[in-house]
């Protein structure tokens, strides 16, 4: 269970975070929250790169601290973008990977939240349940 302070500090967290992105060629900063088990709250922003193809989304960035941090279990997360963008599908998958229904919630940089669930965005998906 998720709180609705557990998921305004996420929010926060990722509207906060998202001034370190390094987005010089889209200009599109991201910043991303998840939310742990243990109430922990792990940030990630985009990181691009001259070669384009190399550049890598926030929610990914957050995801890849939380495992090299010994977790695999994702309760929450929260994206802040400029206008409330939503996540990309291949940030989906790997958040499908961590977690189940759990709360989305999609901020824009004037604090505008939309919250939505991971299967809504990502319906009838392919997971790690299916390799077993
Ligand atoms: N981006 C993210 O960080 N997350 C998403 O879910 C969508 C896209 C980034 C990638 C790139 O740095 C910029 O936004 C524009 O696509």
């Amino acid at each position: 269970m998720v709180t609705e302070k557990q998921k305004a500090d996420l929010v926060e967290a990722a509207c906060a975070i998202r001034e370190f992105s390094y987005a010089p060629y889209s200009n599109y900063r991201v910043g991303a929250a998840i939310l742990l088990p243990d109430g922990r709250i792990i940030t990630g922003v985009n990181v691009e790169n001259a070669s384009y193809g190399l550049s890598n989304c926030a929610e990914r960035t957050a995801i890849f601290k939380a495992v090299t941090d010994g977790y695999q279990e994702i309760m929450a997360i929260a994206i802040c973008t400029e206008n409330g963008g939503s996540p990309c599908g291949a940030c989906r998958q790997v958040i499908v990977e961590f977690a189940g229904d759990i709360p989305v919630l999609l901020s824009d940089a004037a604090g505008s939240v939309r919250e939505t669930t991971l299967y809504t965005l990502l319906p009838d998906h392919f997971g790690p349940e299916h390799l077993n």
